[in-house]
């Protein structure tokens, strides 16, 4: 029997309860495959903080790095808010685990569930069909640049007006653009050959070198797979417009965090995006909702996002495509039966099939 060892962040808020899920869809599916998951858990975000002072305790990487797959709920909360330079934030270690794993694709699915086609803003046609792929650069730019905030003794630049001053860079290598472009490409290749290469090339040369080395990899190794440009604002429009135009994006890491939640609300809600984050060594799978820290502890949950990032895990780590089948088709049953978590209720879900976390993990337990 193959046995894999599975690293748990359980983290804050609905972490715990969330994860819990997502570990019992995957003893369920090891039981059907013959195969044997242990679990490691470890600490990170707001319970690493309070534990031991730090996002990202030097344990947790390390005993992460020494899985096959790690699976993350998610981080922060109030607790832990600050403007404080000075103090740790959960985020850190979201950010340190990214880093340290070397995770610099992110993988974010966006798919419409036809049951839940109402939970959508957006009317019914412009929906229809909508199935694309956000490939977001995970360890570079903007969130990984210089930055710094300092009294600014002098006013530079701001006609002699003392102050604070802060800043952060964005910054790109060729490397990183070529290998993120690489895996945006040959996702593509595998679905319907689109690739939409989002920029704001009008402005940032960061941009401009983004462009022109995404072109330079196509031409030379992709040629066979369409590639679009679009600046990054006309794309968050373009995303309500026609998301179903959309096959593969590919983006810098910050336009990435953001395009993902709005794509996430065309599906109706955030609750049901999962996200695989990979590199060259361990990957790491997530829901990419927060941790919901106002129904935290209550049950109330929605744990489809946790599971569908086992789903993940099984396709991209273990190749189990097959087991990864069978939860996405124990998804669409149980929703297609009329089960909803609170979050994706619509005004005519009857009461009686409104259910909490637990439940709604025991009823695709029950499909699988
Ligand atoms: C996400 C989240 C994180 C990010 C936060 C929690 C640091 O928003 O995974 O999208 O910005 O990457
Ligand atoms: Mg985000």
């Amino acid at each position: 029997m193959t046995t894999y060892k599975i690293c748990l962040l359980p983290g804050d808020g609905i972490g715990p309860e969330i994860i819990a899920e997502g570990t019992k869809v995957l003893d369920a599916v090891g039981a059907r495959y013959d195969v044997s998951f242990e679990y490691e858990t470890a600490l990170i975000g707001g319970a690493a903080i309070d534990a031991c002072g730090m996002a990202l305790p030097e344990e947790t990487l390390e005993t992460a790095k020494a899985c096959d797959a790690v699976l993350l709920a998610a981080v922060g909360g109030p607790k832990w808010d600050t403007t404080d330079p000075e103090k740790p934030r959960p985020e850190q270690g979201l950010l340190g685990i990214r880093k340290g794993l070397g995770l610099y694709t992110n993988l974010r699915p966006v798919q419409i569930f036809n049951a839940l086609a109402d939970a959508s803003t957006l009317k019914p046609e412009v929906i229809d069909g909508v199935d694309l792929m956000i490939v977001r650069e995970l360890t570079g730019g903007l969130y990984f640049g210089m930055r710094e905030r300092f009294y600014d003794e002098e006013g530079a630049g701001t006609g002699g007006a003392k102050g604070q001053r802060a800043y952060d860079t964005l910054e790109y290598s060729e490397y990183e653009i070529e290998r993120i472009a690489r895996q945006a490409f040959e996702i593509a290749r595998k679905r319907r050959s689109k690739v939409t290469s989002v920029d704001k090339a009008n402005v940032l040369e960061t941009s401009r070198l983004w462009r022109e080395i995404v072109h330079r990899i196509h031409d030379a190794e992709y040629a066979d797979v369409e590639l679009e440009d679009l600046l990054v604002d006309n794309t968050a429009m373009q995303l309500i417009d026609r998301p179903a135009d959309f096959d593969v994006m590919v983006t810098e890491n910050m336009f990435g965090d953001i395009l993902s939640d709005e794509a996430a609300q065309i599906t109706g809600s955030l609750g049901m995006l999962a996200s695989a984050s990979l590199g060259d060594g361990t990957a790491l799978y997530e829901p990419s909702h927060g941790s919901a820290p106002d129904i935290a502890g209550r049950g109330i949950a929605n744990p489809l996002a946790q599971i569908m990032s086992v789903e993940m895990m099984l396709r991209y780590s273990f190749d189990m495509g097959e087991a990864a089948d069978d939860i996405r088709r124990a998804i669409v049953a149980t929703l297609d039966e009329g089960w909803r978590t609170g979050d994706i209720r619509s005004t005519d879900t009857p009461d009686d099939k409104v259910v909490g976390t637990a439940a709604m993990g025991d009823l695709i337990v029950e499909r699988l």
